[in-house]
């Protein structure tokens, strides 16, 4: 039963860290895949006006809504068009990452899904 309880406590213990790093590394995909040039999450960033900010993007987005947005955004905003977003316009120019690796791809999902 001892023993039982040790592994409960180390399994935990991992699925904790496993989580920790998966989600340092979407915030740093966001930056080493310039995301960071055009959009802020909580006062980071350098994107000023050009895309929304992402501080509480997982609270109105869903992952796969997220996922279509890095790859292909022209299935959401027509490149180009002015995308009304959070009551503001935005002229949409966001580049698709078409090419993402998609273990990339889940990491930076994930974490902005986890952005509420
Ligand atoms: C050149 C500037 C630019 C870059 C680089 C960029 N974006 Fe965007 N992003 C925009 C703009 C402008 C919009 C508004 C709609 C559009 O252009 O598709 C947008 C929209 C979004 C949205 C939807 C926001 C909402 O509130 O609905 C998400 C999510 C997003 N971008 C994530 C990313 C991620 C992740 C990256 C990096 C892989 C990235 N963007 C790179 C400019 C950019």
């Amino acid at each position: 039963m001892k023993k039982n309880i040790s592994v409960l406590l180390i399994a935990t213990a991992l699925i904790f860290s496993a989580t920790a790093v998966f989600a340092a590394s979407g915030s740093s995909l966001f930056k080493s895949e310039g995301c960071i040039a055009c959009h802020n999450i909580n006062g980071n960033g350098q994107g000023g006006s050009v895309g929304p900010d992402l501080s509480h993007i997982g609270s109105k987005r869903s992952l796969s809504w997220i996922k279509t947005q890095i790859t292909h955004p022209g299935a959401h905003f027509v490149s180009g068009t002015t995308a009304n977003i959070n009551g503001r316009s935005y002229r949409a120019i966001m580049p698709g990452n078409r090419h993402m690796a998609a273990s990339k791809l889940n990491a930076l999902a994930a974490y902005l899904e986890s952005l509420k």
